[in-house]
């Protein structure tokens, strides 16, 4: 596997985007309180630097889910770790690092709305589309892309690559 030349998303403009993301977000829940489900573990980095621009009254958790079976449309989820707050009447904001085929997403999304919340959002990093199983959007998506493999800004091949600061496309060798 080798990266391509020049980043596709280089980290200055995902700090813009992330401003710009996390200013509409303090904007439509202005008066509210959020609770921040970030999903490990690509959304770890996108998460941390959002939730530091938000002008809310923010409680933040954790959730870590496994998907198997990627090429079926199945999508089964298990959940490695759950969020310890209370879902029941609050406002949650689910952050991914991306929408894919959306299996993921959706299984959260129904695991969550069993605890009864007032309301469920889903903010990615990235939304690829083209590749979507489900009918799933992203209510806050910071750039959509291109049917592309990416690395970097917490987006792994293998485990490898998270913590580079810019997003490029892995290419097979
Ligand atoms: P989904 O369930 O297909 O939407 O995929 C969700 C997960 O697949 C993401 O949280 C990532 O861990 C992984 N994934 C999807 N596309 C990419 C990519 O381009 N690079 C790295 N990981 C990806
Ligand atoms: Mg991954």
């Amino acid at each position: 596997m080798r990266l391509s030349d020049t980043p596709l998303i280089t980290a200055d403009t995902i700090r813009k985007r992330t401003a710009e993301l996390a200013k509409r977000i303090s904007r439509d829940y202005a008066g509210k309180e959020l609770l921040v489900i970030i999903v490990l573990k690509g959304g770890a980095f996108f998460g941390a630097d959002l939730i530091r621009r938000l002008d809310l009254e923010v409680t933040v958790d954790f959730l870590r889910a496994k998907s198997y079976g990627k090429t079926r449309s199945t999508g089964a989820v298990d959940f490695l770790l759950l969020p310890d707050q209370p879902i029941t009447d609050r406002h949650v904001l689910v952050v991914e690092d991306i929408l894919d085929t959306g299996l993921t997403a959706q299984a959260i999304l129904a695991h969550l709305a069993a605890a009864g919340p007032a309301s469920v959002a889903v903010c990615a990093l990235l939304d690829k589309p083209a590749r979507r199983q489900t009918p799933i959007k992203g209510d806050y998506v910071a750039i959509t892309i291109d049917n592309h493999f990416v690395v970097g800004y917490g987006l792994d091949c293998e485990e490898r690559m998270r913590h580079l600061p810019d997003i490029w496309i892995a290419e097979e060798k």
